[in-house]
């Protein structure tokens, strides 16, 4: 394997962006090859059988592109598929996951809210999580119906989209949370409005930034990690409308980028 290869990365949408973006910071050197399926988004009202084939379909692509590890940067698609597509793929395959672990340590109150998609919510992987930190904390879950959509459209200000997240997080800080934990990449885009709607007792967790480290260590122990000294290419693939994507990908990302139709 040579090691100039990109790091393949996946989302329902442009979600994953938030995790990108975390791995682009503690990796400048790599390139990243991000895959938004616009198309098909959001994942959460997909069944699990179509998250599963679709995810299959993206790495087999981004395997042809020549990638040298895949973060799936979805929660739904990991909750739903991971297993299934590590036994299929010979390549390191990083999934997210809801920070349920951190938030049930920092939380004072003893309450941790997390926000989801609807299919994460209703996935058994997702219930086994729950389940596992719940001796010692009360975990209220609230299923977020219409985020991932407003994200998707670059809506994260308006006051549709503020109604909607007050909607979410309002009965998680009157539950008494004071950590919620945002279980969807799309969400991190919300955090400044979620953050002002929760108040700034409540602690909001991210899980990028611990992604991002667990690709440097899987890399690392590979002996993956890119050689060069010069700045890592971006990527970035739509499966969506590209001009639509293009103004999306380049305000999420913080500058200009040029969007590639993704053939599959
Ligand atoms: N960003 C995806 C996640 O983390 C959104 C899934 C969806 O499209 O419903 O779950």
């Amino acid at each position: 394997m040579t090691i100039q290869q990109p790091i393949g990365v996946f989302d329902s949408g442009v979600g994953g962006l938030s995790v990108a973006k975390k791995i682009r910071e503690a990796l400048p050197h790599e390139d990243i090859l991000y895959i938004a399926d616009s198309r098909h988004a959001p994942y959460g009202n997909k069944s699990q059988q179509f998250i599963e084939q679709r995810s299959r379909a993206l790495i087999q692509f981004m395997l042809e592109q020549h990638a040298k590890a895949i973060v799936v940067a979805c929660n739904t698609a990991t909750l739903s598929a991971i297993q299934s597509l590590r036994a299929t793929f010979h390549l390191p395959i990083i999934g997210v996951e809801p920070g349920i672990k951190p938030a049930s340590l920092q939380t004072k109150s003893g309450v941790i809210g997390v926000m989801v998609t609807r299919r994460t919510s209703c996935a058994t992987a997702f219930h086994e999580l729950v389940k596992r930190f719940s001796e010692n904390v009360r975990i209220e879950v609230q299923a977020c119906d219409g985020l991932v959509e407003q994200v998707e459209k670059g809506d994260l200000h308006s006051a549709a989209t503020r109604d909607l997240v007050a909607r979410y997080v309002v009965p998680l800080r009157d539950s008494g949370a004071d950590t919620i934990a945002l279980g969807c990449t799309h969400y991190p885009f919300l955090l400044p409005l979620i953050q002002e709607i929760a108040g700034d007792g409540v602690n909001i967790i991210e899980t990028g930034s611990a992604v991002a480290r667990q690709v440097v260590r899987r890399l690392t122990d590979e002996n993956h990690l890119a050689g060069s000294d010069h700045p890592g290419k971006d990527i970035f693939y739509t499966s969506g409308d590209v001009q639509v994507a293009e103004n999306i990908v380049s305000y999420l990302w913080g500058q200009q980028e040029k969007i590639l139709p993704c053939p599959i």
